[in-house]
């Protein structure tokens, strides 16, 4: 290796390349790893956490690792893939680690199978790096939108799209936890598997308290209604037809109806995620479907057999992308004793469009049939203006003197879904969030909290008062935690942009920032970590939010894969992955130019939730593809 002139490997080894013209750079970063530089791209490798005793023949070990690996690829420097880059100096960094766990240089070189264990052992470590604390992740494999939320007998159910044979998308069936709280989930067996019908898409659950359907035998029960997808044998098109299942103990065994599908529209190719609730006012069951570009409404005395009764959207809204996941409840406005509509549609990614999938809201009226929209067609409301809620929907069945409408959502985006660096697990939901609506100058609108049950994860507080920050004064403050929840009372004065910086004890950091100028609250995670598993990852993006009374007001939960930012009492929220290099350790709060006052700060450091497995008998009655 050569000898740099400066400490930064990055800047120096671009000026060696430059001046000598060399292909391929390698700096040893002891235990942190290597970095390295090729003609087209540059990047860290992670080193192995070893007990050192020795650290003589290290660097020789690592070398000749390396060249072992070379000589085995067999094929020029440029033509290796990244991937192999990364796996040749991986396997250079284990064998390095490994020779100082002995003393010696010669007799302490590992065996190639103890290089590949420690490179496997790590693996393990790796998958759970990203794992969060405190939302609700698969046990393994793939997870994608929230299916079935239901609240029945003192049980919250969330059941969710699954592929339980990889961590990639592929055939559904709906995975199953259960939780008394909305905070401590436990995994539960797969309720629904694929049939000769197809994979099983997104739905609902409802309870059928007065056995309206004749499946329960006089009593209640639990009905899933949900998209059947397959193809038509004839035209070998895809194809979507809406079935239903029943559960008469609790969720925990799951039959599908005789008589499925219930529900086809043969001309219509996008015609998925029914959406059921009870309709008092007219006494029937009253299904939302999403056809393509529009919704669909149903209604049905037995839940088994439905008819159309309107449709809204063609040309409302945005139609970026697909429409998917419909919802549709009536919530009071504020304390007026007023209420409205609100009507939420998830739009699929648009390869043109770099916000990837998102959602999307209308406020109207339901008359039974159709819903009527209160804005102007053209009038688009977001319901999250980061880059990772998607597909959410509400529970179905709170009780009544509870009240609550919350809502959940997957916290990714089918834009690089498949690629998050999560390992052998991937897919993770958002909190449960309380929605409200509020009437405010441009109209009535939606805001969302976390539902309060969050509250008991707190193990201890710091605060802080008055705080000035300025320029030349930053606030910084170490993390002793990983996971952390943070509200901020932040009066701007005459503060340019504010800054809450949260930094890795590697290169990492992901930036909450609000700019006074254009009233706009961001989050920047281009350097928030892991970003180039997809070229649209890395970014700036944010929300218009107006200070109040010259304040503004953040609450963040951080944790290790995520960030979700609510300002202003949730009239605008922020929910963002991000895959720090290492765990986050320090908080840094700057101000541009001018005084900023942090009126509050409180730092909150969360427990951690474990999802354990429930009962492992496999739901009956099931059939594989
Ligand atoms: C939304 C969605 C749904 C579909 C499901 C398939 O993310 O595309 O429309 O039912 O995912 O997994």
């Amino acid at each position: 290796m050569i000898g740099l002139k400066t400490a930064d490997v990055e800047k120096g080894s671009l000026e060696l390349q430059q001046q000598f013209g060399i292909t391929w750079i390698v700096v040893t970063l002891a235990e942190k790893g290597c970095y390295y530089r090729l003609a087209g791209h540059d990047g860290y490798v992670p080193g192995f956490q070893v007990e050192a005793i020795d650290t003589t023949g290290a660097g020789d070990a690592f070398l000749g690792c390396l060249l072992y690996k070379i000589l085995k690829a067999g094929v020029s420097l440029n033509q290796l893939t990244k991937q192999q880059i990364i796996g040749m100096l991986t396997f250079a960094n284990a064998g390095g680690a490994l020779v100082t766990t002995r003393k010696g240089a010669l007799q302490s070189m590992p065996t190639t199978d103890e290089i590949t264990q420690i490179i496997e052992t790590n693996k393990q470590h790796d998958d759970d790096r990203f794992r969060p604390g405190f939302h609700f992740s698969p046990h393994s494999h793939w997870l994608n939108d929230p299916n079935g939320l239901v609240y029945y007998e003192g049980v919250y159910h969330l059941f969710y799209q699954h592929h339980p044979y990889s961590n990639q998308w592929g055939p559904m069936h709906w995975g199953h936890a259960v939780s008394q709280d909305l905070v401590h989930w436990e995994h539960m067996p797969i309720a629904l598997f694929p049939d000769e019908h197809g994979a099983i898409f997104s739905g609902c659950c409802v309870v059928d308290w007065n056995n309206s359907s004749g499946l329960f035998d006089g009593s209640h029960g639990m009905i899933a209604l949900f998209t059947h997808a397959d193809s038509c044998p004839e035209t070998g098109q895809p194809r979507q037809r809406q079935s239903l299942a029943y559960s008469s103990d609790k969720g925990r065994t799951w039959h599908k109806y005789e008589g499925n599908p219930i529900l086809d529209e043969h001309d219509l190719v996008d015609f998925r995620d029914p959406k059921v609730f009870w309709h008092s006012p007219s006494e029937c069951w009253i299904m939302a479907l999403v056809a393509g570009d529009h919704v669909r409404f149903y209604r049905s005395d037995n839940l088994r057999e439905w008819s159309l009764s309107g449709q809204f959207g063609k040309s409302e809204g945005s139609h970026d992308g697909v429409w998917e996941c419909p919802d549709l409840f009536e919530l009071p406005i504020d304390d007026s004793g007023c209420s409205k509509w609100v009507l939420i549609i998830s739009i699929g990614d648009n390869p043109n469009c770099p916000e990837g999938s998102r959602t999307q809201y209308f406020i109207g009226e339901f008359d039974g049939n159709t819903f009527i929209n209160d804005n102007p067609a053209d009038h688009i409301l977001w319901l999250d203006y980061g880059r990772d809620n998607y597909a959410g929907v509400t529970w179905s069945d709170i009780a009544e003197q509870d009240g609550r409408r919350v809502i959940i959502g997957w916290m990714s985006n089918w834009k690089y879904a498949n690629q998050t660096p999560t390992g052998a697990w991937r897919g993770a939901m958002t909190l449960p969030r309380i929605l409200s609506l509020t009437s405010r100058d441009e109209g009535v609108v939606l805001t969302q909290m976390p539902v309060r049950e969050i509250e008991q994860l707190r193990k201890g507080t710091l605060c802080w008062n008055e705080v000035k920050v300025t320029p030349a004064v930053p606030f910084t403050q170490k993390m002793n935690d990983v996971l952390l929840e943070i509200e901020a009372d932040i009066d701007i004065r005459s503060g340019d942009e504010v800054h809450i910086k949260m930094k890795s004890s590697g290169q990492s950091e992901t930036i909450i920032g609000y700019d006074p100028v254009r009233q706009w609250l961001f989050i920047d995670r281009s350097k928030s970590g892991l970003t180039d598993f997809h070229p649209s990852f890395g970014c700036k993006h944010g929300a218009r939010m107006v200070p109040e009374n010259g304040k503004i007001k953040l609450h963040i939960w951080l944790d290790r894969n995520a960030v979700e930012v609510y300002a202003n009492e949730g009239l605008v929220a922020l929910t963002d992955q991000i895959f720090p290099d290492a765990p986050m350790d320090r908080i840094e709060i700057s101000a541009k130019t001018g005084e900023v006052v942090l009126n509050s700060f409180h730092m909150h450091a969360l427990n951690s939730i474990h999802i354990p497995n429930g009962p492992t008998e496999q739901a009956s009655r099931r059939v594989e593809v």
